[in-house]
């Protein structure tokens, strides 16, 4: 495996083998399997989980890791191109990206949406500018549309809990986030629940339908996996029966990288905080899944996530078990 970008680079049975080598890698940990090697962690945007879920997956398999972000006492990185270069940022990602990269065997990238210009995010532009840097192999920590590794953990809990493939119903919800959030998340999850074979509702408030092109994307992958993928704005139809609900918050693609434009159309805080009432209608233990950070009484009440229909801490757990996989497939015979 030279890169993971997107699951959509994958069949439904490829995942499902990087997620049975997750499982036996639990169970019977190869602590030598990666001494050695070095995987390069270039973070562009914050993190908790996902960096130190992949310092930890490395040193698990005996490999090691280093950090890079514009916080740390390097030169200022400037990213734009064809800049004239008088100002704080003494170097260029053009220099330091290839440089970094060839320090590690493989690279994890992380590069939040800039949330300026739809078309350029969905095409993940930025983080195809970055990768065409590096020839080693590279892992996507999350770019603009994507966010691969959370969405393979994902699929590995719901695997963990039981929840059917086929048949399945998963709602991915928006919820009430101050501030406008990439589409990556709610890119990633709607695709990997459809390609899993899930009956997948999008619920959302008018004006933050997401665009076509990823409910296309979705629709084509539901399609070879015999599931399927509606949107509506219509909570009690798309709650009725639901297995999982996955929250999410995302910025209304209708005004996209016009905050004032999204306030003025932006609902009410309390009424899309996912809490009890939403579940009047939906499947007995139903399950609460979010990729965190949430904020809690502002996108999720705190009975959900600190009751029985809260997953989120195993969804976290799963990141570092799957990263074991995707890394000892990338790097163990290299
Ligand atoms: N879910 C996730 O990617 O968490 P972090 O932003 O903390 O890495």
């Amino acid at each position: 495996m030279n890169f993971f970008n997107d699951l959509a680079d994958f069949s439904a049975a490829e995942i499902r083998e990087l997620i049975l080598l997750a499982g036996r890698l639990d169970k019977h940990p190869e602590p030598r399997a990666l001494e050695g090697k070095v995987l390069a962690l270039l973070f562009l945007s914050p993190s908790l989980r996902t960096l130190i879920s992949f310092q930890s997956a490395m040193a698990r398999l005996g490999g090691s890791t280093f950090v890079v972000s514009p916080e740390m006492s390097i030169h200022g990185l400037e990213s734009r191109s064809g800049i004239v270069m008088d100002g704080i940022a003494a170097e260029h990602i053009r220099e330091a990206v290839p440089v970094i990269a060839s320090y590690g065997d493989a690279i994890g990238i992380r590069a939040f949406a800039k949330r300026e210009n739809l078309e350029d995010d969905l095409a993940d532009r930025e983080f195809h500018e970055l990768t065409s840097l590096v020839d080693t192999p590279y892992i996507n920590m999350e770019s603009a549309i994507n966010h691969p590794c959370q969405s393979l953990a994902d699929w590995k809990t719901l695997d963990d809990l039981n929840v059917p493939a086929k048949g399945g119903k998963l709602v991915l919800s928006w919820s009430w986030h101050p501030s406008p959030m990439p589409l990556a998340v709610p890119a990633a999850t709607l695709h990997m629940a459809a390609l899993r074979g899930m009956d997948v509702t999008v619920l959302r408030p008018e004006g933050y339908a997401l665009p076509d092109a990823l409910m296309e994307k979705a629709q084509q992958a539901a399609a070879a996996s015999g599931g399927s993928v509606t949107q509506t704005d219509d909570r009690a139809s798309a709650m009725q029966d639901c297995q999982v609900i996955y929250a999410s918050s995302w910025a209304s693609p209708q005004h996209y990288g016009d905050r004032k434009a999204e306030d003025k159309i932006k609902p009410d805080m309390p009424t899309w905080c996912v809490d009890e009432p939403w579940f009047a209608n939906a499947s007995s233990g139903c399950y609460f899944m979010h990729c965190l950070p949430a904020r809690r009484g502002v996108s999720v009440s705190d009975d959900i996530l600190d009751g029985a229909r809260s997953v989120v801490v195993a969804e976290a757990h799963s990141r570092m078990l799957v990263q074991m996989a995707l890394l000892y497939q990338m790097l163990s015979k290299r």
